[in-house]
């Protein structure tokens, strides 16, 4: 943690998601490291412009300066990471299996396991929450509110861990929007591409009526 007590943000692939989230979490105060597969000098320009005060960092220093790793890449380079950086760490899964961007890829077709499962096997130390992906990332800054604000848009949060979970939803929170608890790791199947909730802008109550999970 940091001196204002904000767990520390690092944000792990800097394209829209990515720098959409880091921009965010800058303004509403975190300390932000970032990072992509070319490296810290690579990304000198987008900080200069869109992301002041954030710390170009490598992928591995990202994960372990950091107490919040979002992933934000595309999935099928999430076997790149080394799951050895991660115990303990709390993963933001904000990443999706998305057939017509990334093409038919034949191990996210199990219907039978989510994405975000996959990533908390290959993660086995770290708690993995799935969250962030179902907003598009134009609309991060646009539709932050303070909190309980007319209009304050729910992001649902999935994960095993109740206390990283927590974390999780107080960083969601702070980002400007209302954390709904979608239960364990497996609903995260709620948020995925082609379902109600994917580009959805709704209230905590119709999230929460629409998924209706026992938590
Ligand atoms: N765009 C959205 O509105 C949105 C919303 C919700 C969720 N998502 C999800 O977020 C993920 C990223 O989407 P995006 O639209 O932000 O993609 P994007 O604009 O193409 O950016 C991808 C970023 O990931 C980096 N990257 C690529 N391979 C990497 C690796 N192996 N390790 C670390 N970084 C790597 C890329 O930089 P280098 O190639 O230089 O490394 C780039 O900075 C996807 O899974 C997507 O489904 C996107």
């Amino acid at each position: 943690m940091v001196k204002n007590n904000l767990p520390r943000i690092g944000v792990i692939g800097a394209g829209r998601l990515g720098t959409a989230l880091a921009k965010q979490s800058l303004s509403v105060g975190y300390e932000v490291r970032i990072s992509n597969s070319r490296g810290p000098e690579s990304l000198e320009l987008l900080l200069s412009v869109l992301l002041p005060g954030a710390i170009a960092a490598t992928i591995d220093e990202t994960i372990s300066k950091s107490d919040i790793v979002i992933l934000a890449f595309p999935l099928r380079y999430y076997k790149s990471l080394t799951p050895q950086l991660f115990i303990g760490k709390i993963v933001i899964d904000a990443m999706n299996y998305w057939a017509p961007v990334e093409g038919d890829i034949a191990e996210f077709a199990d219907a039978t396991i989510t994405s975000s499962e996959m990533v908390q096997q290959y993660l086995h130390d770290a708690h993995v929450i799935k969250t962030l992906n179902h907003i598009a990332y134009n609309e991060i800054e646009e539709h932050a509110l303070p909190l309980q604000s007319k209009g304050y848009r729910a992001i649902g949060i999935a994960g095993d861990d109740r206390d990283a979970k927590l974390t999780a939803m107080a960083y969601v929170e702070a980002l400007g929007f209302d954390g709904v608890d979608l239960g364990v790791l497996k609903n995260g199947a709620l948020l995925q591409p082609d379902t109600r909730l994917f580009n959805a802008r709704m209230s905590a109550d119709s999230m929460k009526s629409q998924t209706a999970v026992r938590i």
